[in-house]
Order: structure tokens, then sequence, then C-alpha cells
């Protein structure tokens, strides 16, 4: 086409035309093979992309809570349906919260039971110290928690009576690894105070628990026991699961299964948090969440809860 310029004057209409006619066959053949490649590709890819709706589909991995989460929420909406409220507290605890203000001094033999894993070195001097020495001393020690009791104080230093709480958490203690005992474990400690608690109050409710925990057929039975921050104090067994209280393998032959400790919060704790026990009283429980885990399911060893083996926890 730039050519046709040079040619002479005469030649050059004959020329254009011819060039144009040309010029727009290729154009058209350019347009009509692009238009072929681009179907030929949207052809290939459904052929490629063709998708299969008889396969079976992958069935997505699911989560699921671990059996200790599902027993403290089976324990949890018992008493959130009583009126009770939760409440938490820290697993490295001030040795004031866990002993002393639940009436353990550090000289108490009880401490010896539960004896832990202190994080700062317990010193409460060489006998030189006053008991309000001491006292102040055990604000500074920190120790990892040996039961859920300590949120009992917690609470009662910040709020007023009526209280009626619960407290599920992680607890430590210094036992060495076996069928029935673990390092760590959970406890719900629960606790109320009023005017007008009795151990009656206790009872019932204890025994409303258990009914729901473990079925309307359950009994439950009140064993004298001690514990330092509650008096009288009881240790609660729940009629055996399997033999029905006739005695068997699991109950070793007695009938019945502990499931926790209780009684009715001792003066001395109520004083320290300034709740005055001539106008107050209260009772205050604590379970073992393994415990009761292992009894209503069956599990036969507490470590099963630690290892995380999948084909254990799956069962759940
Ligand atoms: N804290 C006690 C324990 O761990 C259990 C308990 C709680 C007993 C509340 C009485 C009252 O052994």
């Amino acid at each position: 086409m730039k050519t046709i310029g040079k040619l002479p004057v005469e030649e050059r209409p004959r020329a254009g035309q011819v060039s144009n006619r040309v010029k727009k066959a290729i154009e058209e053949a350019l347009s009509q093979r692009a238009q072929e490649l681009k179907e030929r590709e949207i052809i290939d890819k459904l052929e490629r992309e063709k998708i299969d709706f008889t396969l079976p589909g992958k069935t997505p991995l699911i989560g699921r809570k671990h059996l200790l989460s599902q027993v403290i929420e089976e324990i949890s909406e018992i008493f959130l349906g009583l009126g009770f409220k939760i409440a938490e507290g820290p697993e490295a605890e001030l040795d004031y919260y866990n002993f002393t203000a639940l009436n353990t001094p550090f000289d108490h033999p009880a401490r010896s039971l539960q004896d832990t894993f202190y994080i700062t070195q317990p010193d409460y001097g060489k006998g030189e110290l006053s008991f309000e020495e001491m006292k102040k001393r055990s604000r500074e020690i920190v120790l990892l928690r040996t039961q859920t009791s300590p949120v009992q104080i917690r609470v009662m230093e910040k709020e007023k009576p009526p209280l009626y709480i619960i407290s599920p958490g992680r607890v430590f203690r210094h036992d060495v690894a076996d069928p029935s005992h673990s390092p760590v474990f959970h406890q719900v400690e629960g606790f109320a105070v009023d005017r007008g608690i009795s151990f009656g109050d206790l009872r019932g409710t204890l025994e409303y628990f258990v009914k729901k925990m473990f079925g309307e057929e359950r009994k439950t039975r009140f064993r004298p026991h001690f514990f330092p921050f509650t008096e009288p104090s009881a240790e609660v067994d729940v009629s055996c699961l399997l033999c029905q209280g006739e005695g068997c393998r699991v109950c070793k032959g007695s009938g019945w299964l502990e499931i926790l400790g209780a009684g009715m919060i001792d003066p001395n704790v109520l004083l320290e948090v300034g709740i005055d026990p001539e106008e107050y009283s209260g009772y205050a429980f604590g379970m073992g969440v393994e415990r009761i885990a292992m009894l209503k399911y069956g599990v036969t060893d507490i470590r099963l809860f630690f290892e995380n083996d999948l084909r254990f926890l799956r069962q759940f």
C-alpha cells in the first residue's frame, strides 16, 4: 500500500482497490481464526475441568472438645441452672490465697498433703517471725495452686454476699503419675455464702448435682472428714455406678465411690475476708474433674487424659 504512491497516476485507483480488498480478506481470515482458537480453548477447558458430581466428597476433619472440657461444661451447666456464677483465678497463685487465707498457716500439717511446686522460695524465717509477719510473707510467695479453693478468697475479698460461685480450673500437686494420680489435674470448686446457709443446703445441693450428673437413681453418702477451711467437713460418696451399691471391683466391694470434699466454711475463713460469721454462713465443696469423668465414662487410667492419643480422645 505504501508503494501505491510511486505508481503512475492512472494505475493508482485500481491498485488501491485491489490492495484494500486483500487487506480486508486477511483481516477477516485472522479474526475468524482467532474466534476458532478461542472456542477450541473453551471446549478444551470444559473437557479438562469436567466435574463428576457422583464422586463422594472429602469429609473435612472436624475437631471436638476434649473429654475434660466436656465434663467441666456438664458440671458447670448443672450449677449455672441453680443460679451459681462462674469465677476463675490464676494457676500461679499466692501462698496466701492457696493456703494461709484458707485457714492453713505455713506450719499446718495439712499443707504437706498438697505441698507443691513453689515458684518463689518459701521463707518463713526460723521461728522469729510473728503470725502477722508470716501472713504478710505468704502474700509474696508464689506457687502453682494445689486446689481451686483460693478463688473463694479472691471472690470474697471483692464481693459481698449473697455469693453462689463455682470455679473450674487446673491444679497442681507433687504427685507421681500412676493410674489414679497426675501432677496436673482439674477441679471444680463451689461455694455459697448467704444468711442462714446450713449443712442441709449443702446436702440438698450436692444430692441434686449427683442425680443430674450420674442419674436419678444415685444415692449420696456424707462421711466425716477434715479440711482446714471447712468445719464440719465431709467426703461425699456416690453409690457405685457399676454394681448399684452391691459391691464390685470398681468400688472395691464397698458399694460407694468417693467423688468430692465439702463442708461448712470455717468462720476463720470468713473473718479473714471481712465477712461477719455471726451474720453470714456458707458451704464449700470441691471435686476432681478427672475422677468424675473416669467414673461417668469408664476411663481406667488418668494419664489417658494428658497423652493426647486421638484414638482415646475420639471416643468421646
Ligand atoms: N480443696 C479441697 C481439696 O482439693 C476440696 C474441698 C473444697 C473441700 C471445698 C472442702 C471444701 O482437697
